[in-house]
């Protein structure tokens, strides 16, 4: 099958920044110049932004690729420039974290603050024999000891794998096993959606005998945060409460520092088949990216802004955009524990008018999720302080865009829509929203000193106007260092699809624009094929919620006899049109409007309009899933669903 995908939407809104906007933008035409004149040297001046203890000579080292070093000669301490070295500038008394719990309750946390408490569990964590190099899993609430958390072990040149509170024991267990955790640090429970949701008793089940299994086990201690009133069950050799140990522990702890390619975090991601990869990722050129996209791409003026990531600290966008990025720029942020619409639909928009955050980062399925109940909700709030817009992800598709710009962001903000993925460690496509005139739905174009590329199965530039694979040509700072435990499959992966090439393969189709600007598609599994024609899943989508009446779509692929493959649609209708509308013909509706937006070719064959669309926890639409049920299939493995009961009644529903 050819790697040709077509493209069939096209989008001619454009959003240049404005003058007053462009001339306070912290990166400028420049960075883009200097980095197309010497790339190495260019990523060289940005890890000099930081603090090191021992100053790089070498920049990077791909002699033996895919395996790159970089900085390699060079010593530092990744929660000291995050922490210490702002204390040390006279910034200590600045909030580092605005924390608000889900009931209402807050903390401020200054820089002085925060590096005081990181220095204690630091302490502790010596003291119970964690080591460099050893790993700690963290299972926890969106709370400051979570921040705490990953920057003492950071601190110890030990390496964190948070694992998602919202998984089960088993997905901890496994995750656990696989990085041999040495500790782990959880929580009695976090509130979510009104209520203390238990994870302490997740940690007990993960750990629980396991006579006759085999696997050895390797956590000697769980230390456990108070955060609600539940009871939990206690092991005393193996259990700590946080409260009975940190703050007896010493402040006195003085940051050693490690070789930049020291390992600084695992982090667990769902691969198409088989058991979650564990992506590692390294110090020094890890931090060097995540501080320098979020001051450039984030806009952060750390004197002044108020930034706000909503992701959980359990994904790669609260590692990089809420732990290191931020801290390393000595941002002010907000950190909320909560959902968003509890214990009302506005909750977010209230803490923003309340914190006065002026820079909001977020995903395209919250965004749309907020559309589905009406702007009259954000309407109800203050949302001037707001300044620029971010988007991750997912493709964010053109009617969104233009609803966040317009309802959120006054029709003022710009909007950064940035592509990037665990494994790149921090933001690779994105606007500079000082500098880009933005299209809503595309990504547009690489960050200095990040080279992609849109190529064909033999690995050749598709050229603009045209569809493809995503490549990225040369290695960057804050790339994957390998899969914990698994080179080969690191290798196999990445790399061999385009091994004569030296390119990295994204698993994500692409296509660039007349000007060459790139817009994503899709994972690359999710392309379907009709009638000979490789069509782009987001594209069709973004049709569908491009119409007045649809909140939210997901489509794939099912066999056809005749076509191959025929577009079936999922679609959720919005709740204040389905009270003016008979959902009597809704579905020949639209279909013909997928026929008139984009082309017959493209027109579903079924369109299912049901209640819920199945999502992963971090709001992946699973479209294997919907498959099996377009195909008439029995649904395959839904564990890694937010809400495992979705899929029997889209079946119900279907049927
Ligand atoms: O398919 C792309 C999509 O999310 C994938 C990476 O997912 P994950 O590792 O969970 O990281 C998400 C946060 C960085 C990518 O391969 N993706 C991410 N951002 C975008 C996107 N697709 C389109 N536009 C984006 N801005």
């Amino acid at each position: 099958m050819s790697s040709q995908i077509d493209h069939l939407l096209s989008e001619s809104r454009r959003f240049p920044p404005s003058a007053a906007f462009a001339e306070q933008a912290v990166g400028g035409n420049a960075l883009y110049e200097r980095a197309a004149a010497d790339r190495e040297g260019f990523w060289a001046e940005q890890a000099r932004e930081l603090h090191w203890h021992t100053p790089f000579t070498q920049v990077l080292d791909w002699t033996n690729p895919p395996f790159a070093e970089w900085f390699a000669d060079g010593e530092l301490n990744v929660a000291y420039n995050c922490l210490d070295r702002h204390v040390e500038a006279g910034n200590g008394d600045r909030i580092a974290l605005r924390w608000e719990g889900e009931p209402g309750d807050q903390r401020n946390v200054t820089y002085a603050e925060l590096t005081d408490e990181v220095k204690r569990l630091a302490n502790v964590l010596t003291d119970l024999g964690v080591e460099r190099g050893d790993r700690v899993a963290l299972y926890l609430p969106m709370i400051p000891e979570a921040i705490t958390s990953m920057l003492a072990i950071a601190r110890i040149g030990a390496v964190h794998s948070v694992v998602f509170g919202g998984f089960s024991a088993d997905s901890l267990r496994s995750r656990i096993d696989d990085a041999g955790a040495k500790i782990v640090i959880t929580a009695d429970g976090g509130w979510r959606k009104g209520k203390v949701s238990p994870l302490k008793p997740a940690v007990d089940q993960a750990l629980a005998d396991r006579n006759g299994s085999g696997i050895q086990e390797t956590v000697e201690h769980v230390i456990v945060v108070k955060r609600g009133e539940n009871d939990v069950e206690w092991t005393d050799e193996r259990d700590l409460w946080w409260h009975d140990v940190v703050p007896q522990a010493s402040t006195e702890h003085e940051a050693q520092a490690f070789p930049a390619e020291t390992p600084l975090f695992i982090l667990y991601t769902s691969g198409t088949t088989g058991k979650p990869k564990g992506i590692l990722h390294t110090s020094g050129g890890y931090l060097t990216q995540a501080a320098f996209t979020n001051r450039v791409v984030h806009d952060v003026h750390p004197e002044t802004d108020v930034y706000w990531c909503t992701a959980d600290i359990g994904w790669v966008t609260g590692h990089t955009y809420v732990t290191y990025g931020p801290l390393a720029n000595g941002a002010t942020q907000l950190l909320y524990e909560g959902t968003p619409d509890t214990p009302h639909p506005g909750r977010w928009w209230e803490l923003i008018e309340k914190h006065g955050v002026t820079v909001f980062y977020t995903a395209p399925t919250a965004i749309r999720s907020f559309m589905k109940i009406g702007r009259d909700v954000p309407q109800g709030f203050d949302l001037s302080s707001l300044r620029l817009l971010g988007s991750v992800g997912e493709p964010i598709n053109p009617e969104a865009w233009v609803w966040y710009r317009e309802i959120i962001g006054g029709d003022e903000t710009p909007i950064v829509d940035t592509w990037w993925q665990t494994e790149t460690g921090a933001i690779m496509i994105s606007a500079l929203p000082g500098v880009t005139e933005t299209k809503p739905g595309s990504a547009q174009v690489p960050i200095p000193g990040v080279s992609i590329a849109v190529v064909d199965d033999n690995g050749d530039p598709v050229g603009n106007g045209s569809g493809g694979l995503l490549v990225v040509t040369e290695p960057w700072p804050s790339m994957l260092r390998g899969i914990w435990g698994d080179p080969d499959r690191y290798r196999e992966t990445y790399w061999e699809k385009f091994a004569d090439k030296g390119y990295y393969f994204a698993g994500d189709g692409a296509r660039l624009d007349e000007d060459g600007d790139v817009w994503l598609l899709g994972r690359v599994d999710d392309v379907m094929n009709v009638s000979g024609h490789r069509l782009s899943t987001a594209e069709i989508e973004s049709a569908l919620v491009g119409h007045e009446g649809v909140a939210e779509a997901a489509v794939v692929g099912a066999s056809d006899e005749t076509t191959g493959q025929a577009v079936v649609a999922f679609v959720i209708i919005k709740s204040r049109y389905l009270k003016q509308k008979p959902v009597d013909g809704l579905g020949d509706e639209l279909r013909r409007w997928v026929g008139e937006q984009i082309g017959p070719i493209a027109r579903p064959r079924d369109v299912y309009i049901v209640g819920e669309l199945p999502k992963t926890r971090s709001g992946k639409i699973m479209r294997r899933l919907l498959r099996d049920v377009a195909e008439g299939r029995e649904v395959g493995d839904t564990t890694t669903l937010a809400d495992t009961a979705v899929m029997s009644v889209i079946s119900a529903q279907v049927k």
